[in-house]
């Protein structure tokens, strides 16, 4: 299961790139609006960050069919390699999918997906990941995770080779959940990252090493101290 980061700010992504293993980074409209200005900025800025082996997943606005491949393939000429456009799991969203599907080898993420079947039709369009919205899904009343293993359950019976980059968490059980029935990818928040391993029972445990070993070798002292 693949790590990634559900953020646009280039200090964030930075740290969490630094102390995680990262695959690649997620945008979305609204996580760009919060940045502001040139959106290409931004996201060129992200892309020189991570490397051009990383993921890096940018979502088209457009609303018809042509329109979105149209962004899909201006997104990819300027954002290079392992760049997967995000396009809602919607009819016109399945159209501009076949048509990218026939025309290219642009790399597609079916988005906004809260039900098992608008993954499935996006998987017969095409679409290399599906993201289903965890938490937005549980908010309606609904169990995200149980929509996201029957989406699995669904690839599966049905030998589609799509993956599923899981994401709005907001809380690292969610995540735990997911990593056990296996799929493709995460995408988090920072703070998701942090909460992963935000426990006092391990940082207590670690300063109690820490505080053992200097009870013996001294204030601050490390093993770099000692041949
Ligand atoms: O890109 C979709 C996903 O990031 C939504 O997350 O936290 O806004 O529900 P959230």
């Amino acid at each position: 299961m693949k790590l990634l980061i559900d953020d646009a700010r280039i200090d964030e992504i930075e740290k969490i790139c630094e102390l995680f293993p990262v695959a690649g980074v997620t945008t979305n409209p609204t996580i760009l609006s919060r940045i502001g200005g040139n959106p290409f900025d931004t996201l060129k800025a992200i892309r020189e960050l991570i490397g051009e082996e990383a993921d890096l997943h940018v979502q088209a606005v457009s609303r018809r069919a042509q329109d979105i491949v149209d962004e899909a393939n201006h997104i990819v000429k300027i954002l290079g390699v392992n760049t997967f456009v995000k396009i809602p799991a919607l009819p016109e969203g399945f159209k501009a999918m076949k048509t990218l599907l026939e025309t290219s080898e642009i790399l597609v993420t079916a988005t906004a997906v809260y039900t098992p079947m608008q993954a499935f039709i996006a998987g017969q369009c095409g679409a290399a990941y599906v993201a289903p919205y965890v938490n937005r899904i549980d908010n309606m009343g609904f169990d995200g995770i149980r929509v996201t293993r029957e989406i699995k359950e669904i690839f599966s019976a049905n030998a589609m080779e799509t993956e599923i980059i899981a994401a709005s968490f907001k809380n690292s059980q969610q995540v735990l959940e997911l990593s056990r029935c296996g799929v493709g990818a995460v995408t988090l928040a920072p703070e998701i990252f942090y909460a992963i391993v935000n426990n006092s029972a391990i940082n207590s445990a670690v300063e109690n090493f820490i505080a053992d070993f200097e009870s013996f070798a001294g204030k601050d002292k490390t093993m770099l101290d000692f041949q």
